[in-house]
């Protein structure tokens, strides 16, 4: 059987203040119509069963935007390593053997994805753990990078994976021809657990073996599984995505996006921009004018607004942790 997991538990603070923890943006139809979870779920008619794994909060939100899917829900929000540890034990249980390809739910993909997921998941029944590798346009930092190793036919090796590199780094792994994670995973459970039994998911897996999850998530940390797993298997492969594929992680992702006007203005919702180029104007029901900038990110949701360069825009992680902080 095939199995499609959809990971849909994160908060996407760079997307703030349209997204925010009680509506994170995999919920939010920020490029059209359907929500990004939505359009995640319409995109793996082919699986056999289709899971959600999500965290307590949004438990009835996914039911409600994915009927059809068996929802899991983590006893602790620890990012997507523990979270993609007790999924995958969990489908093993209900499921039995099978290929699993677990996707995040905060992409924009366009074109022919299935030809990609069935090579990943053939990949995945040959015993690999695979990744999805994409063509990098720019030295972004806030993804994980893959050195493609020696081809195994209709996938290559990985000889190195490295999460979220510095910018000299990530400019290097560029040049050298290195891919984007697009962060999508195909593995069998047996692989995959088999990969998270040393390092720090360790505490997890010995928990889930022992029936008692809640203890396990109790003592292991919060860790992506890129970090948790990926940086330091033998046994991955990269399947070169066969599809458009754009990370809606920032808002300056979401510009390239978005069609923009003649100057280069990306606007979600209503607003006057004069002598402003480059611009993203966002906002539910505030009216944004804007005069004489450029590269500027205005977003105005409820009762906050935001004011960001572009090339900023990933420190609104920072900003978000900063006032979380402060209540
Ligand atoms: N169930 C669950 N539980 N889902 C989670 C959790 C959690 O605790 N934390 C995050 N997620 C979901 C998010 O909603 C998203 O759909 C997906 O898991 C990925 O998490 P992100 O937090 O968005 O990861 P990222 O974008 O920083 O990095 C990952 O994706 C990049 C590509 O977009 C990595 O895999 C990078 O290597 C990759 O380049
Ligand atoms: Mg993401």
């Amino acid at each position: 059987d095939t199995v499609a997991l959809l990971l849909a538990g994160g908060t996407g603070t760079r997307l703030y203040p349209a997204s925010r923890s009680d509506r994170p943006k995999q919920f939010l139809a920020l490029d059209g119509e359907r929500s990004l979870l939505r359009q995640t779920a319409d995109r793996v008619g082919f699986a056999d069963h289709v899971y959600v794994a999500t965290r307590e909060a949004y438990a009835d939100r996914v039911r409600d935007i994915v009927p059809e899917a068996g929802v899991l829900v983590e006893p602790a929000a620890k990012d997507t390593g523990p979270a993609l540890a007790y999924a995958t034990h969990r489908v093993r249980d209900q499921v039995g053997p099978c290929a699993m390809l677990c996707l995040p739910s905060d992409h924009r993909v366009r074109g022919d994805f299935e030809p990609t997921a069935e090579t990943a998941l053939a990949a995945a029944r040959d015993g690999f753990l695979a990744t999805v590798g994409v063509e990098p346009t720019r030295p972004a930092t806030g993804y994980g990078y893959i050195e493609p190793g020696p081809d195994l036919g209709d996938y290559r090796e990985v000889a190195a994976f490295r999460e979220k590199p510095g910018e000299e780094a990530a400019r290097e792994y560029v040049e050298r021809g290195w891919l984007w994670n697009a962060g999508m995973f195909a593995w069998t459970p047996d692989a995959f657990l088999d990969a998270a039994r040393d390092g720090p998911l360790r505490p997890l897996g010995d928990a889930l073996d022992a029936g008692d999850p809640e203890r396990g998530f109790e003592r292991v940390d919060a860790v992506s599984v890129d970090y948790a797993v990926m940086e330091d298997t033998e046994n991955a492969v990269v399947v070169p995505a066969g599809f458009d594929w754009d990370d809606l992680g920032s808002w300056d992702a979401l510009a390239r996006v978005l069609d923009a006007d003649a100057d280069g203005n990306a606007v979600l919702g209503d607003a006057l921009a004069i002598d402003t180029a480059d611009s993203v104007l966002a906002s539910d029901d505030t009216h944004v004018t804007a005069i004489g900038v450029e590269n500027l990110v205005v977003a105005a949701y409820d009762d906050r607004v935001l004011v960001v360069p572009r090339e900023k825009s990933q420190r609104v992680r920072d900003a978000v942790r900063a006032l979380r902080e402060d209540g």
